[in-house]
């Protein structure tokens, strides 16, 4: 039951989490949300439950959940200084009074998939310095503000993090190589900057696919940004993307901002 797990696995688990739930003549029953969140049934209002292994996990029902999930995503993001900055107002599409209509287009569809996620993939590709990267972080910046939980991470902080788990074989939950990949398998918005730009060593083709492929099953809201046009994907990816009954694939032709005089920018 989770009501009665996730007593017992806050109370200890979360000594600086309030005073034990509950009350002393029934320690199960269901608590009023002191936190100002929802009223859930799934975990009494207690915000967490206990998964089948028998860890703590924020209650996958309630609002207050996706707080703790955002929190915990972060922990993976390759969120800035700068990339906090980036956003899509101050995406400019015209340059020298003329509009560059592929910049147009990259905006409305980053701005669409901001606004409902839900279910789509979208990838944008192109030249360097052309403001892809600054796209990823505005739909970030756009998404953490309404709340939804989503995950800014460039394609080589992602394989550098997984890697580091395996170096360090720790074992509590965030930090084990199989419950960081889990992370990337499982955010519900994943946007994710410079793939292809990794090595094509088979450890990192292998996470990519697995990652992608997970993602792709479960139909999770994804954003790509890459230099390299699909046909010089791994064909599985390339196949994955191509599927347009919920990927929108948009090539981003404009030239390189930071090629740009400083008084045109
Ligand atoms: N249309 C734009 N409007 C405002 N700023 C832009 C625009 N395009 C690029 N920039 C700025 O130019 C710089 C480079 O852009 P960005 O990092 O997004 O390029 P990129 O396409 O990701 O390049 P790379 O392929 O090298 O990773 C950033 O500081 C970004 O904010
Ligand atoms: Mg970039
Ligand atoms: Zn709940």
């Amino acid at each position: 039951m989770p009501a009665s797990s996730g007593l017992s696995a806050r109370n200890a688990a979360s000594p600086d989490a309030g005073p034990p739930l509950g009350t002393a003549s029934d320690p199960n029953a269901p608590i009023a949300p002191r936190d100002g969140g929802p009223d859930c049934d799934r975990c009494e209002n207690r915000r967490w439950v206990l998964d089948a292994h028998g860890e703590l996990k924020p209650c996958p029902k309630c609002g207050v959940a996706q707080r703790w999930r955002m929190d915990a995503l972060r922990a993976f993001s390759s969120r800035s200084e700068l990339s906090t900055q980036q956003t899509l107002f101050n995406f400019k599409t015209s340059f020298a009074g003329a509009e560059i209509e592929s910049l147009g287009n990259c905006l409305e569809a980053a701005q669409d998939f901001a606004e409902s996620p839900d279910g789509r993939w979208l990838v944008i590709w192109g030249t360097r310095g052309n403001g892809k990267s600054h796209l990823c972080a505005a739909v970030d910046n756009h998404l953490q503000a309404a709340g939804t939980p989503s995950l800014f991470v460039t394609m080589s902080d992602l394989l550098a993090s997984l890697k580091e788990a395996f170096d360090l074989q720790s074992n509590t939950e965030q930090e084990t190589y199989s419950g960081r990949l889990r992370q990337f398998k499982t955010a519900p918005v994943l946007i994710l900057d410079d793939l292809g730009a990794e090595s094509s060593s088979a450890f990192s083709q292998g996470i990519v696919f697995e990652i992608l492929d997970y993602r792709y099953r479960n139909r999770l809201a994804t954003m790509i940004v890459t230099n390299v046009p699909l046909n010089a994907f791994d064909p599985r990816v390339a196949s994955r993307m191509q599927d347009s009954s919920f990927c929108t694939v948009i090539e981003n032709t404009a030239p390189d901002f930071r090629a740009r005089p400083v008084a045109e920018r």
